[in-house]
């Protein structure tokens, strides 16, 4: 296992549209390990395929929030298939923007279908903060990121803020 390094915002890599996984193989399954290794260390509960540069539809969670007892889910190729007409406003971070936390606007509670790693179809029903973090990283999977789904000019101030702050600790 490995810790990887994780893309920060502004990266065109954060940008791209990901391909879903045809092959589900070993590989496949060391890379959702080293992403989850990833996460926990980081710390955060989410993290999506494109935030360590690999244009692939994987998503690995943990909202437990509890280190003694951990739930990992590993997430391929997931589709939403029905999203709450109620929407919840919450307070989202994102380990692509580091110290920048957003309320945002999402659907309450969601059903989402998807493969486990090994290929395995699991269909899930989230809500609460689990229902967050799973919008929050399928649309990192579609080039989409949290700011997009806030006001142009908050969105503006952040961004600003992230390119200041990449010129003054060059990585
Ligand atoms: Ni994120």
């Amino acid at each position: 296992m490995a810790i990887l390094p994780i893309i920060k915002a502004p990266d065109p890599r954060l940008r791209r549209v990901c391909t879903p996984v045809e092959e589900f193989d070993n590989k496949l399954r060391a890379l959702m390990d080293d992403m989850l290794e990833t996460m926990y260390a980081a710390p955060g509960v989410g993290l999506a395929a494109p935030q360590i540069g690999i244009t692939s539809r994987i998503i690995v969670m943990d909202v437990s929030n509890d280190e003694g007892k951990r739930s990992p889910l590993k997430i391929i190729n997931p589709k939403i298939l029905e999203s709450s007409d109620t929407i919840i406003k919450q307070e989202e971070g994102c380990l692509s923007f580091p110290e920048q936390y957003i309320a945002v606007e999402r659907a309450e509670t969601v059903r989402v279908l998807f493969r486990d790693e090994n290929n395995i179809p699991q269909e899930i029903k989230a809500e609460g903060l689990s229902s967050v973090c799973i919008q929050h990283e399928i649309d990192h999977l579609d080039g989409l990121l949290f700011v997009d789904r806030i006001s142009q000019i908050k969105k503006n101030m952040i961004m600003r803020k992230l390119k200041k702050n990449k010129r003054t600790y060059k990585k």
